[in-house]
C-alpha cells in the first residue's frame, strides 16, 4: 500500500493497520534524512501550510513547523490570542478567510472536540488534527506507537499501561486506538474519577494500584492532571495524586524489570513522574520529541500525495 486510506488526519479512529504502518515506513525514511547534514527535501515545495493554534502548544506546534520547513512547504502561522477571532469571528470564517489566500493544507488545535471533524466537513483543505479538546491528537498517538516500535522492536503483543487523567486526555483515547489497531494490549490507571466509565467498552483493563499496573506492563505512559479541563475536583489534593500515582524511581527498580517510560509532554515534575525517572535510562521522553518530526513530515506528505492522486 502507498496511500492513506483518509483524505484528513482527524483521529487515529479512522485509520487501519495499513495506514499506521505506511506512516511509520515513510516516518523512518524522513528519520534518516532529518539526521543527515542537509535536512530539507523538496517534498511539499508548492504546498502552503497554515498552522491554526486555537490552544497554547509547545512540542506540537514547533514539531509540525519544523516538519514543514523540512519538507519546503511555505507556512502561515495563526495564534487565536493574537487574531480577530478576539473581535468575536467565527471558526468557520476565520479559516474561509485563511484559505482564500490559496492554503492547501491546515494544521489545527483547538478546544473543542470535534472542531477539526466540523471544519473538514466545510472546507476544500486537507484537516490535520494537532488536538481537538478532550478528543484525540493523532499525531502524538502515532509518535508514540513509533516510540515503542523504535525502542522494543514492534507494539505488536507489548503491554502498555495509560497511567493518569485518563477522562479529559485525548493522547489516552489516540494512544488506546492506536496501540489496539497494532496488536498491543492496553490498561489505564488512576483514580475511578478520572477513568471514564466507558472505557473497558473499548476493550482497556483497569487498575487503580499503580504498582500492580507497573508488574504487569513493558510501557508505560505517564500523563498529566489536565488541571485546566477539570471544573471540579476529582482528587483531594495533587500532593495525594502524587503520592498514589506519582512515579519514582524507587518504585521503579523495585519491580525488577526494565519498563520503557513515556509521557506526551508537559510533564509536571514531581506530580506525575519524579526527575529522577524523567531524565533516567527507563525514559524515552525525548526520543518520543525527536520522533514527532519525522512522523509528522510522514503523515504531511503521504495526505499531500492523496490530494494529487
Ligand atoms: N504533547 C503535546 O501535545 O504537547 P504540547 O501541548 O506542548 O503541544
Amino acid at each position: 500500500m502507498t496511500q492513506l486510506s483518509v483524505k484528513h488526519l482527524l483521529g487515529i479512529k479512522d485509520l487501519n493497520e495499513q495506514d499506521i504502518k505506511l506512516i511509520f515506513e515513510t516516518a523512518d525514511n524522513f528519520k534518516t534524512i532529518i539526521n543527515r547534514p542537509i535536512k530539507k527535501v523538496p517534498s511539499l515545495r508548492d504546498i502552503t501550510v497554515a498552522n491554526l493554534f486555537f490552544e497554547n502548544s509547545t512540542r506540537t506546534r514547533v514539531s509540525f513547523e519544523l516538519a514543514q520547513k523540512r519538507l519546503s512547504a511555505d507556512i502561515v502561522n495563526f495564534s487565536s490570542s493574537s487574531s480577530s477571532v478576539s473581535k468575536g469571528e467565527t471558526l468557520i470564517d476565520t479559516v474561509k478567510n485563511i484559505l482564500s489566500m490559496k492554503v492547501d493544507m491546515v494544521v489545527m488545535r483547538h478546544p473543542s472536540p470535534g472542531a477539526c471533524v466540523f471544519l473538514a466537513k466545510h472546507i476544500d483543505a486537507t484537516i490535520i488534527n494537532a488536538g481537538d479538546g478532550t478528543h484525540e491528537h493523532p499525531t502524538q498517538a502515532l509518535l508514540d506507537a513509533y516510540s515503542i516500535k523504535e525502542t522494543l522492536g514492534e507494539v505488536t503483543g507489548k503491554k502498555v499501561v495509560i497511567v493518569g487523567d485518563i477522562l479529559h486526555s485525548r493522547v489516552a483515547l489516540s494512544n488506546i486506538y492506536c496501540l489496539q489497531k497494532l496488536g498491543a494490549e492496553v490498561m489505564v490507571c488512576g483514580p475511578s474519577t478520572l477513568i471514564p466509565k466507558y472505557i473497558e467498552q473499548l476493550g482497556v483493563k483497569v487498575e487503580h494500584n499503580l504498582r500492580k499496573a507497573l508488574e504487569w506492563c513493558d510501557v508505560a505512559n505517564m500523563l498529566r492532571i489536565q488541571m485546566e479541563r477539570q471544573d471540579i475536583k476529582y482528587f483531594p489534593s495533587l500532593r495525594e495524586y502524587s503520592m498514589q500515582y506519582g512515579l519514582t524511581l524507587p518504585m521503579l527498580e523495585g519491580i525488577g524489570k526494565d519498563i520503557t517510560i513515556m509521557h506526551p509532554g508537559p510533564i509536571n515534575r514531581g506530580v506525575e513522574i519524579t526527575s529522577e525517572v524523567a531524565d533516567s535510562d527507563y525514559s524515552i521522553i525525548l526520543n518520543q520529541v525527536e520522533n514527532g518530526v519525522a512522523i509528522r513530515m510522514a503523515c504531511m506528505f503521504l495526505l499531500a500525495s492523496n490530494q494529487n492522486s
